[in-house]
């Protein structure tokens, strides 16, 4: 037997379609871009990992921005705004702050931020469905500014949201800080991933090993892989104070499997079940690690 409670606290199976996505928008031109807008395929960036004091403060520089960025448009989530105004909204502030929406043509990329809808694991395409009561949303805003990128993002829910999906928010927020506490210089990459997925086991959600934290700083992916899985052996690299990488767990109520649709980008899970992200820049520090994407 199913009680209403049980019924009502589980999280619904999306049917989420592409919708119309509106023209690119434009960059004032005194705006500085990044190098992959000068040519095609992938950004070549030879830059290290591990950052001086000086590239850092820049790297904080543009996790503010894009942290700033990413809290204005988190206050214009509402039951009815299109994923497109949202897209509008982190743009302009990104542009007024003089910074470039980094993933407005990254490889191609249409847009100037990802909005992740439901079942939509990463690099949903903000279009023209309007946000419904009851949707979950991810915002992921990377900022490019000072010659660095500095990348973040988060869940917001739509109005009322059944309680399968609050929790799974909540628990993918925690499960990011926990893979960010154990951080520690002379520690294998791995460990980060262990923690994370030996938290989301507890509650039986998916832990996506598709798509993974990276590298950034110059380069917007410099190639270093962050896994949110226990990937030990592999992921060996030791930590060292001053490099810089995201930690940016996808958790799922379901499968890990995914599907991409015929836009090449939006990633959606197999079984249609809900999936939560959350998203910091980090710099390995002594004694653990600093956030560098904070408002
Ligand atoms: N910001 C995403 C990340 O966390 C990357 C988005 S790439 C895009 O790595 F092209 F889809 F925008
Ligand atoms: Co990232
Ligand atoms: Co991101």
């Amino acid at each position: 037997m199913t009680s209403l409670a049980e019924l009502a606290a589980r999280a619904p199976l999306g049917n989420l379609r592409p919708g119309r996505i509106s023209p690119p928008r434009q960059v004032p031109s005194h705006i500085s871009r990044p190098e992959y807008m000068f040519h095609d395929g992938p950004e070549v960036i030879t830059a290290s990992d591990v950052k001086d004091a000086e590239t850092i403060g820049r790297i904080r520089e543009a996790g503010r921005i894009a942290a700033r960025a990413l809290q204005a448009v988190g206050r214009a989530v509402a039951p009815g705004v299109t994923t497109d105004e949202l897209d509008r909204i982190g743009h302009e502030y990104l542009c007024d702050h003089g910074a470039y929406p980094s993933c407005l043509g990254y490889m191609g990329y249409p847009k100037s931020l990802c909005t992740s809808v439901n079942e939509v694991i990463c690099h949903g395409i903000p279009d023209d469905r309007p946000l419904e009561e009851g949707d979950i949303v991810n915002v992921d805003i990377t900022a490019y500014v000072g010659g660095v990128h500095g990348d973040t993002c988060a869940m917001f829910e739509v109005g009322q949201v059944d309680e399968a999906s609050h929790l799974l928010c909540e628990r993918t927020e925690k499960a990011m800080l926990r893979g960010i506490k154990a951080i520690r210089p002379g520690r294998e990459i791995n460990v980060i991933g262990r923690v994370i997925e030996a938290w989301a086991k507890r509650f039986e959600y998916g832990v996506v090993r598709d798509y993974t934290g990276h590298g950034v700083g110059e380069a917007f992916h410099s190639g270093l892989i962050v896994p949110h899985y226990d990937a030990a052996p592999k992921h060996a690299e030791v930590m060292e104070v001053g490099m810089v990488f995201t930690v940016e767990p996808m958790l799922t109520l379901g499968t890990i499997e995914w599907e991409q649709w015929d836009d090449d980008w939006t990633v959606v899970t197999a079984d249609r079940s809900r999936s939560a992200q959350y998203e910091h820049t980090v710099v390995v520090t002594e004694d653990g690690a600093e956030i560098l994407t904070l408002p």
